[in-house]
């Protein structure tokens, strides 16, 4: 059986959680790509700390260059989030001809403008469903099965901490800090929390399925963006006085050829579905002209669900080294010649 070898910079709750996967389900995996995925390196700062995981002592390195020189490495997983070293990483992979699966939404929504095209030039893929909705197959959809679509919205509840803690203060009026405390230790939160509580994060997933679903180009400081942190209690049981919940809702609407992005704490009422996502749980709701609504559910944040997103983008891409298929379209779905001509 063929052999594809992967590397993975980053070995946080994420990446842990994508070399047990890999480990895990490989025969299963082995069975559907038709090609064995073998890890052959993984670069992390700390690579002592024991992640609950038997991993090969030799496939461990501090030193990122091992993987992305690596002339066996096709496939480069980054997990290490955040705008530096991730991105000099990934465009280092990108040059030296190799796809990319992220998560790192931050990156995308920041430096996309630089990242996409330099993929495009070599020929390569840049893949990233676990960027936005945890294990939720958002990403892939809209790309893909929905495609034919001309959206008008998109909007939904996008940020697993923040939905985790507004869910245990409505419920139990748990103290704000105390349940950021737990979010963190559960694996749902930033390496910075403030990313998570100030709406952030949201943002970040917001302007990557703004630009994927109209086509245009949204960056993160186009968008209005409030988060969480101003929270009260009081807040929380005063629209439930009203019959609402509170949730942090990112929206995105297009109206002729303007486009609408925020992010904002949002009074809910009760008997919409959006107000029964509890938890460390996503919902992310599009109307598009030909399919019309629809409403996506799960798990949005943790190791397991995100590991999922990310060797499901490692399985497509592999899928297409072994079927000899290069680098299909642009990584946000538009064809770049086509995007002139959108009415935007
Ligand atoms: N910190 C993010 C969240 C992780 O809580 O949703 C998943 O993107």
């Amino acid at each position: 059986m063929n052999e594809i070898k992967v590397g993975l910079l980053g070995l946080g709750t994420i990446g842990t959680g994508v070399a047990k996967l890999l480990m895990t389900n490989a025969d299963l995996i082995a069975a559907k790509v038709g090609a064995r995925i073998t890890l052959k390196k993984i670069a992390d700062l700390d690579i002592t700390t024991d992640r609950g995981i038997a991993l090969p002592a030799d496939i461990l390195t501090t030193n990122a260059d091992e993987v992305l020189t690596d002339p066996e490495i096709s496939v480069v997983i980054e997990l290490i989030g955040g705008y530096e070293p991730a991105k000099r990483f990934v465009l280092k992979a990108i040059e030296n001809g190799k796809h990319v699966v992220t998560a790192n939404k931050a990156l995308l929504a920041l430096h996309g403008e630089e990242i996409y095209p330099a993929a495009a030039r070599k020929g390569v893929e840049v893949l990233f469903e676990a960027a936005v909705g945890g294990g939720i197959p958002v990403i892939s959809a809209i790309r893909g099965n929905m495609a034919a679509n001309n959206f008008s919205t998109v909007f939904g509840i996008l940020n697993g901490t923040c939905n985790y803690i507004l869910t245990r203060m409505t419920k139990e009026g748990v103290d704000f800090a105390d349940v950021l405390k737990k979010a963190q230790e559960l694996g749902y939160a930033e390496a910075d929390p403030t990313f998570d509580i100030e709406g952030v994060d949201t943002a970040h997933k917001l302007a990557l399925l703004v630009s994927l679903c109209f086509g245009t180009r949204v960056t993160f400081s186009d968008i209005h963006t409030e988060g969480i942190s101003s929270l009260s209690s009081v807040d929380i049981k005063f629209a439930r006085d009203f019959g609402y919940k509170i949730k942090l809702l990112a929206i995105g609407k297009r109206d002729g050829d303007r486009v609408e992005a925020r992010v904002h704490p949002t009074m809910i009422p009760v008997n919409n579905p959006l107000a029964d996502v509890d938890g460390a749980f996503n919902a992310i709701r599009f109307t598009g002209d030909f399919i019309g609504p629809v409403m996506f559910y799960g798990r949005g944040a943790g190791m397991d669900p995100t590991a999922s997103a990310v060797v499901g983008d490692i399985i497509e891409v592999s899928r297409n080294i072994v079927a000899g298929i290069g680098r299909r379209c642009a990584p946000l779905g538009y064809c770049d010649e086509a995007v002139a001509t959108l009415p935007l």
